[in-house]
């Protein structure tokens, strides 16, 4: 059975970095339908929507969707995109691999490897709370956490780690200072530790956590946090192996997953063809990982690889002067 994806080629640099992604996964010979749909500021101009329902019944019926960046309108009372997609999909888990990868200028060309799991749905993020008094005097806001937002996501953590060969998991968190909810989310977070024994837990506090990675990142494997602290943690670690143009995310539900790159539209560079397309075609890996297609994974993230050794047709952020098509045949060829 061919499995269909949505695919939505998003605004900025997002059609450039989506084509050169479909070009190498039609070279992988992957055999993936790609059902298109519109989402971000095109959607708004065709149809007056920035999220329209085709889009979302899309992927709902698809369970799974490459997206490229989009962009919210600032003013207008527009809320994000991405944090709808979030809610609507309760997409529970935020999933970012950063890894060392030759020749990318960065601090850390070898040695780090960890996998950043952030609680996607609820903490200081949550929608309810975020209040200013009348007289703009006072701000208010609430972070929830619950049992279940904190169980599932430790255990997506926990599976992740044993069934990619990993080691040890880091639960990081505040709970010294934020004793209710930083405290629920450890206890619960150890709680399901200790039903895989195979792996080794830790638990670190945030600060020192942030220390630890930016002076000893070969030390970590899996971190699981909750929202705020994920979404800054991971990236820290994107810092360390060469910005943004490689690092993708995942975002994961039970009954559908949207895969992308972190970074937004780049409004400065796009049209132009200088976007590295990496961080897509690395959110594009994730998606065949999570589809079973482990073999055709390991030979995208192989061949990523292979051209970054070469110094094949490199994109300007990591010093070339390649194309971002040219970057993706040069992928391509070595798939
Ligand atoms: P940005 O990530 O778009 O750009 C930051 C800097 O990194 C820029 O200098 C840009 O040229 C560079 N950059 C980003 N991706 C690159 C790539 N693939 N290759 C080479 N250079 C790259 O962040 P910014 O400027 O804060 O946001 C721009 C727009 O993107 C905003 O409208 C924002 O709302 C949206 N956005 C969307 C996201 C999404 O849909 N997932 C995520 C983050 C921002
Ligand atoms: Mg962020």
């Amino acid at each position: 059975m061919t499995q269909t994806i949505t695919v939505i080629r998003g605004d900025g640099i997002g059609p450039e970095i989506m084509d050169a992604t479909l070009h190498v996964l039609d070279a992988l010979q992957v055999g993936l339908d790609y059902e298109f749909a519109d989402a971000g500021v095109v959607a708004l101009e065709k149809t007056g929507e920035l999220l329209p329902a085709a889009t979302l019944d899309s992927i709902s019926r698809n369970r799974v969707a490459l997206k490229s960046p989009l962009t919210t309108p600032v003013g207008g009372g527009f809320s994000s995109i991405n944090v709808e997609l979030r809610r609507r999909f309760d997409l529970y888990a935020n999933v970012r691999p950063a890894r060392s990868y030759p020749n990318t200028k960065s601090r850390f060309e070898s040695g780090v490897d960890v996998i950043t799991v952030r609680e996607n749905t609820e903490g200081a993020y949550s929608a309810e709370g975020q209040e200013v008094s009348e007289d703009g005097s006072k701000a208010v806001s609430i972070a929830t956490v619950t049992r279940k937002g904190s169980e599932r996501v430790a255990r997506y953590a926990f599976e992740l780690a044993r069934s990619t060969g990993r080691k040890k998991v880091t639960i990081v968190h505040k709970a010294n200072i934020l004793k209710s909810t930083s405290g629920l989310f450890l206890k619960v977070a150890r709680e399901v530790a200790a039903e895989y024994p195979d792996i080794e837990a830790q638990d670190m506090i945030v600060d020192n956590c942030c220390m630890q990675l930016v002076m000893r990142p070969e030390q970590f494997d899996v971190l699981v946090t909750t929202n705020l602290f994920g979404d800054i943690i991971s990236d820290l670690c994107a810092g360390l192996i060469g910005g943004l143009g490689l690092t993708p995310g995942a975002n994961i539900g039970k009954d559908a997953a949207i895969f992308e790159a972190v970074h937004g539209t780049a409004p400065d560079i796009a049209g132009q063809g200088k976007a590295n397309p990496c961080a897509l075609l690395l959110g594009a890996g994730q998606m065949l990982d999570h589809l079973g297609l482990a073999e055709h994974a390991e030979r995208l993230r192989g061949a990523i690889v292979a051209t970054l050794e070469a110094r094949d047709s490199l994109t300007g952020d990591l010093g070339g002067s390649g194309t971002t098509m040219g970057f993706a045949r040069a992928i391509a060829s070595r798939v």
